[in-house]
């Protein structure tokens, strides 16, 4: 038998928007990642971060590497607040008893698109 997606395995899309709020609220708070987000309309934020963090797991929903090089492009995203987001994203997964396996899996993930959201050095 097929075994279950993270994404189901961890409560579908009710869990993933508890762990997106959960995520936000340490974005906002970290003086490193926090300026990014001043002019940002949240819930339209957390409503596509939400399928994003949906389709991590496995579950419906997906941003293809081009369309997230298009969304962060202006932003000018540096190494340092990419690396502080995928910190504060593991802690986040700490705080909902995730297995560590599960983690690492999700981890591997978001790392896999750094290239595609940190700016360049030009
Ligand atoms: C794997 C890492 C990341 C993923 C998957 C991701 C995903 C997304 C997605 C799906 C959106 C779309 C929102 C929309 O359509 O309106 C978005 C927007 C945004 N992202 Fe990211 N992001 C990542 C990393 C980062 C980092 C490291 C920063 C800054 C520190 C950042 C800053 C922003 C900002 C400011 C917006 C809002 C743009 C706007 O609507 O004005 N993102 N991100």
């Amino acid at each position: 038998m097929r075994r279950a997606s993270i994404f189901e395995r961890y409560g579908g899309f009710a869990m993933a928007g508890k762990i997106v709020m959960a995520f936000y609220d340490r974005i906002l708070d970290s003086d490193i990642t926090g300026p990014y987000f001043d002019d940002v309309d949240m819930p339209r934020l957390m409503d596509h971060q939400t399928k994003f963090v949906a389709s991590v797991m496995g579950g419906p929903a997906s941003y293809s590497d081009e369309a997230l090089q298009q969304l962060h492009a202006r932003l000018n995203v540096s190494e340092q607040a990419f690396d502080e987001m995928a910190d504060l994203f593991r802690d986040t997964l700490e705080d909902f008893a995730m297995a560590e396996e599960d983690i690492e899996t999700l981890m591997q993930e978001i790392m896999a698109r750094k290239p595609v959201i940190v700016k360049a050095a030009s």
